[in-house]
């Protein structure tokens, strides 16, 4: 059965087609994020805009592709919160279009709980029941997944998310936005010993808070670095570079051990021994290199997504949308954007 995916939550947008919700015949991603970058964050009436421009050309793009008709698909599923209001409307608007035209019926998905899926697409089924940690630009969150009918939050953070903590360091050392690829890539060559930042202590131990690290990175920099502009970077002053270097490598490794940390104790505490990461930080190599080395000396099973799956993509959308479809679920034209 093939479903047709639309994914437009932020600055994405994405459509895809997906066969029996594992097997990927398209998976185009179009991102407004070029004109963000100089506001260091999504401004959501430039996303909405451009979310409008594109959606049309993204999921013709998508079917031609997958060289499927319309008539070939049997459902549409589309994100339906969290995510920016306007973004959203536009594909849910679009799934809905779409359904009434071709009669064909349409489901609204959770964007966190697609982001669960990803580590289902092209692969066997996952062991279940089993702990997810959802580590994104906007959400940081572990839960007990029973099925994908039956998720449970076990924590999430109480203030920045992880991603965001990523961003907003880069933005401290001006170095680019979004924050995580370029801090993963200066973090090689740095020593994350040289500096040591600490995760604040949350009540509940699976809930997270990354403002403090976030904090301690910026005042480390008022007095350590004088950061005047993004080009005094690329300068060849190997002393202040290296200085950077090490920031990175030292809030990364502080950040990383915390998301183990609180993954591994939810394993233990739910008695379960599979882990599924998704999310865009969950693209991090180091991320992945220590979480895997971590499962191994634990004895779980984990499971990180493929790379761009990491990312927001509609191919998730569509896998999930499938096995709820599956289980009877349907949604019809009340639905709206949920934005929490
Ligand atoms: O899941 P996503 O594509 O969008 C949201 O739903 O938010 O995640 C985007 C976030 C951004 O904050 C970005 O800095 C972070 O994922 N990110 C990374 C990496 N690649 C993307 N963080 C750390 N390391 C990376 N390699
Ligand atoms: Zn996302």
């Amino acid at each position: 059965m093939f479903v047709l995916g639309i994914e437009t939550s932020c600055d994405e947008t994405a459509a895809a087609v997906v066969k029996d919700g594992r097997e990927i015949f398209s998976n185009i991603v179009s991102s407004s994020l070029r004109f963000h970058k100089k506001y260091w964050g999504i401004v959501p009436e430039i996303a909405f805009r451009k979310q409008l421009e594109t959606i049309t050309q993204v999921v013709d793009c998508a079917l031609k592709e997958a060289s499927v008709s319309l008539e070939d698909i049997k459902l549409v599923a589309v994100t339906d919160g969290p995510g920016l209001l306007g973004s959203l409307l536009v594909g849910i608007s679009f799934a809905k279009a779409i359904s009434l035209a071709r009669g064909i019926p349409f489901l609204g998905v959770n964007h966190l709980y697609s982001h669960i899926y990803a580590s289902c697409l092209n692969r066997n089924i996952l062991g279940l029941p089993f702990v997810a940690l959802i580590v994104s630009g906007g959400h940081t969150s572990l839960y007990y997944v029973k099925d994908f009918f039956e998720i449970a939050l076990l924590g999430s953070t109480q203030d920045d998310a992880c991603g965001e903590a990523f961003d907003k360091v880069a933005k401290i050392l001006k170095l680019d936005y979004p924050g995580g690829p370029i801090i993963e890539k200066l973090a090689r060559n740095g020593n994350s010993k040289r500096i040591r930042f600490g995760c604040s202590n949350t009540k509940n131990p699976l809930d997270f808070s990354f403002s403090g690290v976030k904090t301690a990175v910026l005042y480390y920099v008022q007095k350590n670095l004088k950061v005047s502009s993004a080009a005094q970077y690329s300068m060849q002053n190997r002393q202040y570079n290296k200085l950077v270097w090490d920031i990175c490598a030292s809030f990364q490794e502080v950040v990383l051990n915390t998301l183990i940390d609180k993954s591994l104790l939810a394993c233990k505490i739910k008695k379960t021994k599979n882990l599924v990461i998704g999310g865009g930080v969950a693209a991090n190599k180091r991320l992945r290199e220590k979480f895997t080395q971590k499962a191994k000396e634990r004895n779980l099973n984990i499971f990180f997504p493929a790379k761009e799956y990491c990312m927001d993509n509609a191919a998730m959308v569509a896998g999930l949308g499938y096995r709820l479809f599956k289980k009877g679920w349907r949604s019809n034209l009340k639905l709206s954007a949920v934005l929490e």
